[in-house]
């Protein structure tokens, strides 16, 4: 029998990469969840298989509850790959909340929670990122000081220290990504029944990511950085991250750290986000603010 993958925001760059990457597995059915259900079909149009395109705007959570609501089959793996990065202040969500960390947390771990009944058995993958470690050149380089986490509610009203616009976008991308680094270690505690993965992908140059960054940083993005990459320590495309993802989705892992592109445990990964005080903390209180019961 055929095992499903629900992959999310797979649009562009890693989410496409990766339905691209199982496309080429015949044991697998793929469903894209995404928001622009135009720009999804475009890309279940390029692949060799029939895969389902299905809407899911994870800025709501009333939207995430009620996808989930109406989800009855099995799933084999659900690939929380969609996240959002700004680069300045941004209106808070529909429920209140800072979209980067609503996006790329807080929807998440309700949407997981939700469909873990389906699941069992299965896997779930969330997407880290570099920019969490402080102690990450690549990611110094380019400004991000690493997570700051403060409380799961203060980053949902989108609290920072950062001094500019740019910095507090950039420390809160890093910080929503630290709470999936550690906050998905203890989802895994939680729940044992599922295999809980985190990959960290390492740079990607190119992606969507950046949409919102100035023209040339943009530029820079999409065309020198890519080229650059190669060269830098951290980089990946999103082609080999997604085969990374493929691996990590097939083959004998568990729900132990953090994996990068080339499926070994992370070196990128920060010591703080080993602090299982942390990840506690962070699944108590985003279980509260969700209101659900830990
Ligand atoms: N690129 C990198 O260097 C890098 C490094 C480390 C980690 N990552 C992580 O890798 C993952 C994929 O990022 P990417 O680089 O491939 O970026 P991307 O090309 O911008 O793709 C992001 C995907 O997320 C979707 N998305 C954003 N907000 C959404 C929402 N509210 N509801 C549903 N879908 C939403 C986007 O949909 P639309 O097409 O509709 O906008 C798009 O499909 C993210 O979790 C990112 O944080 C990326």
């Amino acid at each position: 029998m055929k095992r499903t993958v629900l992959v999310t925001g797979a649009t562009q760059g890693l989410g496409a990469a990766m339905v691209r990457a199982l496309d080429e597995r015949t044991d697998f059915d793929v469903v894209l969840a995404v928001r622009d259900v135009g720009r999804g079909e475009a890309v279940a149009k390029t692949l060799r298989r029939p895969a389902r395109v299905v809407a899911l705007d994870l800025s709501s959570l009333e939207t995430v509850r009620r996808f989930a609501a109406g989800w009855n089959e099995p799933l084999y793996a659900l690939v929380n790959n969609a996240g959002v990065q700004h680069a300045t202040d941004t209106p808070p969500t529909v429920d209140g909340y800072e979209e980067t960390f609503a996006v790329n947390w807080l929807a998440v771990v309700e949407l997981t929670l939700a469909l873990l009944p389906r699941l069992e058995g299965g896997r779930v993958m969330n997407i880290g990122s570099g920019t969490h470690n402080p102690e990450n050149t690549t990611a110094t380089r380019f400004g991000y000081r690493g997570g700051r986490f403060t409380s799961v509610a203060a980053l949902a009203r989108g609290e920072t220290d950062g001094a500019t616009p740019s910095q507090r976008a950039k420390d809160r991308y890093a910080t929503s990504k630290l709470v999936v680094m550690a906050g998905t270690a203890a989802l895994a505690r939680r729940f044992p029944k599922t295999t809980f993965l985190t990959l960290d992908p390492g740079l990607m140059p190119g992606t969507g990511l950046a949409r919102g960054a100035p023209l040339v940083q943009r530029l820079a993005w999409s065309s020198v950085l890519k080229w650059v990459a190669p060269l830098l320590p951290d980089t990946s495309t999103p082609e080999r991250s997604a085969l990374a993802a493929v691996g990590l989705l097939t083959g004998a892992f568990t729900s132990v750290g953090v994996y990068d592109f080339e499926q070994q445990p992370s070196r990128r990964l920060w010591k703080g986000a080993l602090d299982v005080d942390l990840q506690e903390r962070i699944a108590q209180q985003t279980f509260s603010l969700l209101g659900v019961s830990s």
